[in-house]
């Protein structure tokens, strides 16, 4: 399968790693990327016969392959490839660049795999209507839940269930956070800078702990789940900055932890520091997320992983690579 990758930051490179180390895998199951270009802001690699992944990880912009001042969103439709991984960093002002990587990517009838909150944030009908009508893929696992595979559960093996509401740990940051000022007593500042420092956080780490990331991932799940056409304006929304190590420990004294708790149903959507009892499937620490569908028939399912860290972010994103490739190889 041609493919492209757009934006190689840590996600991105850390797909192009997993694609190397896993070669003999995706050979067993008949899957054979070939990267034929990866686009960043300042340039481009780009080699029609496909790229030599390994050179670009260890040379970078010094490899033969790379052209500076090309423009992504003009290269992208001209791109003779089947597939668009689009990486870029999330905005959920404006949704670019990434937004107009995915609508020209899906326009000029590439399937596309993105981790960018953003556009789809923004732009979750439009952009699902674009797929439609060019009979193109559009898929987003590595949006909500890092490496939790939960929106394939919930599209194929809850596929019977009615989904009515959905809990759950959504920011890894903002649990790490928490997690290290209940565990180690270390203050708020301290543990987000090591959030920070182990790649975890969002480019601006306010996106974070103010709920903001949290809230942007309600809305996916609840337009790509519940089907319901919902606005990041809709959320309800409270950070994390309030909470103070004396909240935590009197939680704690009462058998309970300060946990930052997204909620949604065709009522509610929101997301706030709510006590939650130990040893309750929500309980988790460190960056985990958790996510619980509760659902007509099978009752409750509840998914923990880890949210965040590219390595973990590329199994949800070459997830829905070989997906495409599985569907697509059925058509032919
Ligand atoms: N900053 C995000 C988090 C990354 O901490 O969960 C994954 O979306």
């Amino acid at each position: 399968m041609k493919m492209a990758l757009v934006g190689f930051g840590n996600v991105g490179k850390a797909v192009a790693q997993v694609m190397l180390e896993k070669k003999e895998v995706l050979q067993k199951i008949g899957f054979k990327p070939e990267v034929v270009a990866i686009l960043e802001k300042d340039g481009s690699w780009i080699d029609e016969k496909g790229l030599k992944l390994q050179e670009i990880l260890s040379l970078g912009k010094s490899s033969p392959a790379w052209k500076s001042n090309t423009v992504s969103k003009e290269i992208i439709p001209e791109l003779d490839c089947e597939l668009i991984v689009e990486m870029t960093v999330t905005n959920i002002e404006h949704g670019e660049p990434g937004l107009t990587h995915i609508r020209e990517a899906l326009n000029s009838g590439k399937d596309v795999v993105t981790s960018n909150k953003g556009p789809l944030v923004l732009a979750f009908p439009e952009l699902m209507g674009i797929a439609e009508k060019k009979h193109r893929i559009l898929l987003y696992e590595a949006t909500v839940g890092g490496a939790i595979p939960l929106f394939h559960v919930a599209r194929e093996a809850l596929l019977i269930n009615e989904i009515i509401s959905i809990t759950g740990i959504l920011n890894g940051t903002s649990n790490y956070i928490l997690t290290k000022m209940t565990e180690e007593r270390i203050s708020f500042n301290a543990a987000l800078r090591e959030a920070q420092e182990r790649g975890y956080a969002e480019a601006d780490p306010t996106y974070d702990i103010e709920g903001i990331d949290a809230a942007a991932k309600l809305v996916i799940l609840a337009n790509g789940i519940l089907k319901m056409k919902r606005r990041f304006s809709d959320v309800q929304i409270q950070g994390i900055t309030k909470v103070t190590p004396e909240m935590i420990e009197l939680a704690m004294e009462d058998g309970y932890l300060v946990k930052h708790i997204g909620y949604v149903d065709r009522n509610r959507i929101e997301v706030m520091p709510r006590l939650i009892p130990q040893g309750s499937p929500l309980a988790v620490g460190g960056t985990l997320n958790v996510i619980s569908f509760h659902t007509d028939v099978a009752e409750d399912i509840t998914l923990i992983g880890r949210g965040a860290g590219p390595r973990e972010t590329s199994s949800a994103i070459l997830g829905d690579i070989l997906y495409i490739n599985k569907i697509r190889k059925s058509e032919r």
